[in-house]
Parts: structure tokens; C-alpha cells; sequence
């Protein structure tokens, strides 16, 4: 079974210089977060992609999703009161949001870290026809940083992963040096 984020590491998740590696805004903005969207951070963490998803957003809404209650509340005391973030609890298999409900759904660093399909699946609920699903993850390469080798997911299968839930992938990149990034969407009917 993959390991989950260790919550008392949080704080490397806000590291200056994964900016520099995984820059937020530029990713989010290849996604096509734009102002007025709906989008869902599943596996927010501390809000690393939630808060400049939100400033993208603008009128739009942020659904900041995750299954450990103590990184929802490191990201509650971060975004005060900023009014177009709602916290969402989920489990590995439900999050508690409306079918068909969201414009872009995302997975930064957390695809390595599911259990079984139930959250993909999910992912797939949530999103509208002709939505689109971004995951960012690491590369599996032996590094210095990041998740255990064992517990990454080639390319290839975490394109699998992402089709065996309905799913058609149409891009996929490498974000230089650790990172590949997969844009995949949920067809028109
Ligand atoms: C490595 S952290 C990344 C957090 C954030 N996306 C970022 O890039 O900073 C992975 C996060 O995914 C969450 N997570 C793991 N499995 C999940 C699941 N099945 N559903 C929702 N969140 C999950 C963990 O609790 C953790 O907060």
C-alpha cells in the first residue's frame, strides 16, 4: 500500500524552492484555470496549488479536497477568510460533492498516494462532460527528494490508472527535472 503525506512534514511542502521546480501558476494556467471555473484540489495539502487556483479563479470557486483533517486545518489558518475556497473532507472512496459539479479537477503529487480506484473514480463524478482532469507527479527515478521509488508511478501507468476509470488522456509532459504532468478529460456524452 503507498504511503500517505506525512502531516507533520508539511512545511516542506511550502518550500521556496519548489517553486522554482513545480511552478504553481504556470501549471495551473496549462491546466486552463482562468477566472470563473469551478476547480477541485484533490490531495490539497497545505494549499499549494489551492491558493493561486483561487487568485486564477477569481468569482470562480476552489474545492480544497483532502482525507487527512490535519492538512485541511494548516490550509483553514492560510487562506483566513478568503471566500472562494470551501474545505472539503473526503475518504478514499467518496468525496462529498455533486456529479458533474466542477470545470477542472487536479491531483498534485497525491496520484502515487491513492489506494485502490475510489478516488479517481470520484474525480470522474465530480468533473462535467468535456471537464478536464490534471495530475502533476514524480517521475519514478531514484532522487534525493520525494516519495520512495516503489510508491511512484511511471508514466505509462499512471496514464493507465487514469483510462481504467473512463478517462481519455490527450497530453502528457514532463515538467523538468522530478515532475510529468498528465492532461486527461472526461468525454461529451
Ligand atoms: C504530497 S501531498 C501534496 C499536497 C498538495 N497537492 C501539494 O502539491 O502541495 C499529498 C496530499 O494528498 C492527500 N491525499 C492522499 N490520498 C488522498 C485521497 N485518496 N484523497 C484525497 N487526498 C488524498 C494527502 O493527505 C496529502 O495532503
Amino acid at each position: 500500500m503507498p504511503h500517505k503525506f506525512d502531516a507533520a512534514w508539511a512545511s516542506i511542502l511550502e518550500d521556496e524552492e519548489r517553486k522554482e521546480f513545480l511552478p504553481p501558476v504556470e501549471i495551473l494556467k496549462r491546466l486552463g484555470v482562468r477566472e470563473g471555473i469551478t476547480f477541485a484540489d484533490i490531495g490539497c495539502g497545505t494549499g499549494y496549488f489551492t491558493i493561486p487556483a483561487a487568485e486564477l479563479v477569481g468569482r470562480g470557486r476552489v474545492f480544497a479536497i483532502d482525507v487527512q483533517a490535519e492538512m485541511l486545518e494548516l490550509l483553514k489558518k492560510k487562506i483566513k477568510d478568503r471566500e472562494n475556497i470551501t474545505i472539503v473532507k473526503s475518504s478514499e472512496d467518496t468525496i462529498p460533492l455533486p456529479s458533474e459539479s466542477v470545470d477542472i479537477t487536479f491531483m498534485g503529487d497525491v496520484l502515487h498516494e491513492l489506494e485502490g480506484e475510489g478516488t479517481l473514480r470520484e474525480a470522474y463524478r465530480i468533473l462535467r462532460r468535456g471537464g478536464v482532469l490534471g495530475v502533476v507527479d514524480w517521475k519514478k527515478e531514484k532522487m534525493e527528494i520525494g516519495p520512495p521509488f516503489e510508491d511512484r508511478l511511471s508514466i505509462e501507468e499512471a496514464k493507465a490508472k487514469i483510462k481504467g476509470v473512463g478517462f481519455s488522456v490527450t497530453e502528457s509532459f514532463e515538467i523538468p527535472p522530478y515532475h510529468y504532468c498528465l492532461i486527461a478529460k472526461k468525454d461529451e456524452p
